[in-house]
């Protein structure tokens, strides 16, 4: 499998410049009342998982997966489960699998904690499914697509840990309800379950500051929110080593990756 040889794996060391950008965020997260953080794939490429999207993307080497993943398993739940056993399933997922599994929380996971502790970050909205955040100390996160590492049930809502174990057979019903069990990743033509995008929604309702950390604001409807925070008057902050078309709506962009910016962030902060 193509190992991610991603430049913003090793990124190159802050320069006077990016620091004073850093000095500008963290002025702006202490006049904040506020502020929450949406991270994506990004924001664990230097815990040596891929990004989707961009010139190491998953999507970008392998094409994108069909849209309609969460349709087919409704047709064929046990089908869908079988695939998962013997193999035959897409490269990307495979390569996506192995680097999920081996993948540890890196500083700027850490620092993200720090800055939690610090009461200078509200909450943390995730669109990654890799568990890294709740990992690194977490505590009021919302991972709007889900956790690999749970079982839901489609019908109660129901979440069950999986531990380390990765299930390649179709789970029973569910304990509470005889529902449906899936993967609690929100697949490709699923809606984001109910309760988490109401979630996500108070939490940038009450943001004056976002920072949106490793996105490509592409997906809705999770991306979304940056906008109608920033509609509503919220201070949106990008912290990406490439613009993306969020960059237009940003009071501050840093050019960097999240492993480097957040610690000194962190240190700026505290
Ligand atoms: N630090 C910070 N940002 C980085 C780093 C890094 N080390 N490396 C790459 N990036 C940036 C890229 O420039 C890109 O803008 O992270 C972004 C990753 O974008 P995507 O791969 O599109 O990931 P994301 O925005 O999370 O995608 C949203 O799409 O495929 C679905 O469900 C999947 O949750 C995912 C959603």
């Amino acid at each position: 499998m193509p190992a991610v040889k991603s430049p913003t794996l090793n990124p190159e060391p802050l320069g006077p410049e990016q620091r004073s950008t850093i000095d500008d965020i963290a002025a702006i997260m202490r006049s904040a009342e506020y502020t929450v953080a949406m991270t994506g794939a990004g924001m664990s490429v230097e815990s040596g998982i891929p990004p989707f999207r961009g010139a190491d993307g998953l999507w970008t080497r392998y094409g994108t997966p069909p849209m309609d993943g969460f349709s087919q398993f409704r047709k064929d739940p046990v089908g869908w489960w079988n695939r998962r056993t013997n193999e035959k399933i897409d490269s990307h997922i495979l390569e996506l699998r192995d680097a999920l599994t081996s993948a540890k929380p890196h500083a700027g996971h850490f620092a993200l904690a720090g800055m939690e502790r610090a009461g200078k970050l509200k909450s943390v909205i995730t669109q990654n499914i890799d568990g890294l955040d709740e990992k690194a100390g977490l505590v009021n996160l919302i991972e709007i697509h889900g956790n690999r590492g749970k079982l839901r049930c489609l019908e109660c809502g129901r979440r069950e840990s999986l531990g380390d174990i990765v299930p390649l057979f179709a789970p029973g019903p569910c304990d509470e309800c005889g529902g449906l069990v899936k993967f609690d990743t929100v697949m490709f033509g699923e809606p984001i379950p109910d309760d988490v995008m109401a979630a996500a929604r108070a939490e940038i309702d009450r943001a004056d500051c976002v920072l949106a950390i490793g996105t490509s604001a592409t997906i809705r409807p999770a991306s979304g929110l940056l906008w109608i925070a920033e509609a509503a008057g919220a201070k949106i902050v990008e912290i990406n080593p490439t613009a993306t078309k969020l960059t237009r709506l940003c009071e501050v962009s840093l050019r960097s990756t999240a492993g480097r910016a957040l610690p000194a962030l962190l240190n700026a902060l505290t």
